[in-house]
């Protein structure tokens, strides 16, 4: 799925988990995919509906009112609960139980382009993914041409500023309490090497 065709709907909708609960054990439990997926992902999503319920902003797809509300203080309660929204749906196809391994040969070659090797990209997404302060993601994310990694804080995303998002770790403590407690860089280690899609990032090269 491309960024930009996991919501259009205006009534906004939880989209599927594209696997089944325990599909990421051992590196994400069952346990946290019911609660994370469950309860926070489908709680942003009922949120936003009742916000924008009757309003001009029900008219437009998820990624329009990201960037219409992005940085808007009377806004914050729309933004917050869309990005959301939306970086889960993007969490979730950026993780796959086939993870890890070699990126697609495309993929490849611009990650060493801008990294050196697989390798240093990786530990460049785990740096972003501990380094954050709080809650927040880490991104691969497409500026231009070029490959980049950064992060976002809270409900923030790439998405919002233009940008064009590959993947993403969620490094919210709802993501990994359960299972590592405050071991984030363990939590981190395990999605990089055992689940992380890169097949949907080289999907969203474009
Ligand atoms: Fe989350």
């Amino acid at each position: 799925m491309s960024t930009d065709t996991i919501q259009k709907a205006s009534i906004h909708v939880l989209p599927s988990l594209p696997y089944a609960e325990h599909a990421l054990e051992p590196a994400i439990s069952a346990r946290t995919l019911e609660l994370h997926y469950g309860k926070h992902h489908k709680g942003y999503v009922d949120n936003l509906n009742k916000l924008i319920a009757g309003t001009p902003f029900a008219e437009v797809t998820l990624e329009k009112l990201i960037c219409d509300t992005v940085g808007k203080i009377e806004k914050a309660a729309i933004f917050n609960n869309a990005s959301q929204a939306w970086n889960h749906a993007f969490y979730w196809r950026s993780l796959t139980p086939e993870g890890g391994g070699e990126p697609p040969a495309a993929l490849k070659q611009k990650i060493e382009a801008a990294f050196g090797s697989v390798d240093a990209c990786k530990k460049e997404l785990a740096t972003a993914a501990t380094t954050q302060f709080g809650s927040g993601w880490a991104w691969l994310i497409l500026d231009g041409t070029a490959l980049k990694v950064v992060k976002t804080c809270n409900a923030n995303s790439p998405l919002a500023t233009g940008l064009k998002p590959l993947l993403t770790i969620d490094v919210w403590e709802h993501a990994y309490y359960l299972d590592y407690q405050n071991r984030r860089a363990d939590y981190v280690a395990a999605v990089l090497d055992k689940l992380i899609n890169w097949r949907f990032a080289a999907e969203n090269l474009g």
